[in-house]
């Protein structure tokens, strides 16, 4: 047990992402929309800043952007950590954990059974239970409900199938050394009865943990729905280490199938940028989705931090943020469908400035920092045109020459983030890094929304088609904003600053 020791000022402490007051977190965990209010459990560790004493942490939000912590809502004891899972409203009260007049939320989670218990060296899958609304919990005295005797079956995600099969819970959880998801069904909760297995597929460059699956309409045309299952592997990811991968096909309530498979050559370094990623920034981990979130929205939070460093970023007394809730939806592009995802969340209630706005600037050479733009905490909507520039893009808590470089490098189709130079970096050799994804442009033009908070910067590109997510620890002072473009020319058709804090 470490104690939180607070080593810095807490200027990173996120304004617009979940952060715990003062300990560890890492996956979101149970996330559910229920009686008006969204569920955000999460790994914690009650007693420090770094990973140890797996218990469900609880925050609860109405907006997806402020969030209230409470206490501990599962907690780990002399057998059991209380690994990552989800939670399902049991409506039906099929589990019978409820009364005449309270259907229950039924968590459903992995015991990581410690040394010394009744199943030592096993990780098998247990339920809780909630009467109050979610803030109190039982564990059920038949736990375990499920174990396969593995030493790495984890993660369930359990989700309500009513198909051409049929109306029962379907678990995805993995075998997380053998890149295996493995499908499970239930009518109580209970008794769990294996449905099939998917993997290894296309990036099996470590484990597989916490799996997905969910359906999406085809470019928002609810009778024609397609299902995805997600799978975060570690490490493995576009760029290095901890990323979440999907997979698009179908679900008959037994199999799940997808036609963008790969399962020969795997993890073959030339390959992984033809899979598909949910982000290509290296802190976008553990992503899950919500359960009943409202109007069937497809909302997704992550673990904003990689395993390579995650115990070690400079913050205090509190350690890892999550990332912005995204709104998932499956579009054609160019003849194939890929995931597309929107920041979610009412922006306009909380801005606390007027915006700064520029149109039709062409760029050229010097970096050009913008008067009245600067901030620690901002969304920015800017739209360019490559000219003869071989990159441009923007320099985000900046000083001088130096910051957080997010841009486009045309010739070769590249969107990157750069944070060589974006601040504190030497508390780990990995953590520097320059991480690219695929960018195509749209009628001759790349548009980037970002969001900037006091530790990170997400990159939605192309409305949402491509993302990058990065930890950075600015100096409180590097607050500018400068655009730049080298060998050459852009230009800037619109820029929008919103400044939150
Ligand atoms: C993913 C993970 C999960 C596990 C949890 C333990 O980050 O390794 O597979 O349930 O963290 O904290």
């Amino acid at each position: 047990m470490t104690a939180a020791t607070a080593t810095t000022a807490d200027t990173f402490r996120p304004v617009l992402h979940y952060a715990a007051r003062n300990t560890w977190l890492n996956d979101p965990n149970g996330l559910i929309f229920h009686d008006g209010v969204y569920h955000l459990y999460y790994q914690n560790n009650p007693l420090g800043n770094v990973w140890g004493n797996m218990s469900w942490g609880h925050a609860t939000s109405t907006d997806l952007l402020t969030w209230t912590e409470h206490p501990v809502a599962i907690a780990c004891d002399e057998n059991e950590d209380i690994f990552s899972g989800s939670i399902v409203f049991d409506r039906d009260n099929t589990s019978g954990f409820g009364t005449d007049s309270v259907a229950p939320l039924v968590a459903i989670y992995t015991s990581a059974f410690k040394p010394g218990s009744a199943h030592e060296g096993i990780q098998a899958q247990s339920l809780a239970y909630s009467l109050d609304g979610g803030y109190t919990w039982t564990k059920h005295s038949g736990n375990p409900v499920l174990t396969r005797s593995s030493a790495e079956f984890r993660d369930p995600k359990v989700i309500k199938y009513d198909g051409g099969g049929g109306s029962y819970w379907v678990m995805v959880a993995v075998e997380a050394q053998d890149f295996q998801v493995v499908l499970y069904k239930s009518d109580d909760l209970k008794n769990w009865e294996l449905l099939s297995t998917f993997g290894p597929a296309n990036g099996t460059g470590g484990v597989w943990e916490c799996p997905d699956l969910f359906p999406l309409p085809v470019d928002g045309d609810p009778g024609n729905l397609r299902w995805v299952l997600t799978v975060n592997l570690n490490p493995g990811g576009p760029n290095n280490g901890s990323a979440g991968q999907y997979f698009i096909g179908d679900f008959d309530g037994t199999t799940f199938t997808s036609a963008s498979t790969v399962t020969e050559g795997l993890q073959d370094p030339d390959r992984l940028a033809d899979y598909q990623w949910l982000d290509w920034g290296r802190d976008y981990y553990a992503a899950v989705s919500f359960s009943d979130a409202p109007a069937s929205r497809r909302l997704m939070i992550a673990w904003m931090n990689n395993w390579e460093y995650a115990n070690h970023i400079p913050t205090a007394p509190w350690r890892s943020p999550m990332s912005l809730a995204r709104e998932l939806s499956l579009q054609t592009i160019d003849g194939n469908l890929h995931l597309v995802q929107q920041p979610a969340g009412d922006w306009a209630s909380l801005a606390s400035q007027e915006s700064f706005c520029l149109a039709g600037t062409t760029i050229d050479g010097a970096v050009q920092t913008l008067a009245g733009a600067a901030g620690t905490v901002q969304r920015i909507d800017v739209t360019f045109t490559a000219g003869s520039a071989e990159e441009f893009g923007l320099i985000l808590r900046g000083d001088g020459q130096k910051g957080t470089r997010a841009g486009i490098r045309p010739g070769d189709d590249t969107l990157f983030v750069d944070r060589r130079e974006s601040g504190q970096t030497d508390f780990h050799e990995s953590f520097a890094s320059i991480d690219t994804a695929p960018i195509r442009p749209i009628a001759g033009s790349y548009r980037l929304t970002i969001f900037v908070d006091r530790c990170s910067v997400e990159v939605f590109a192309q409305d949402g088609q491509v993302t990058i997510t990065e930890l950075i620890f600015p100096a409180e002072t590097s607050t500018e904003l400068s655009v730049y473009a080298t060998g050459g020319t852009a230009t800037i058709n619109n820029f929008q600053v919103t400044q939150f804090a």
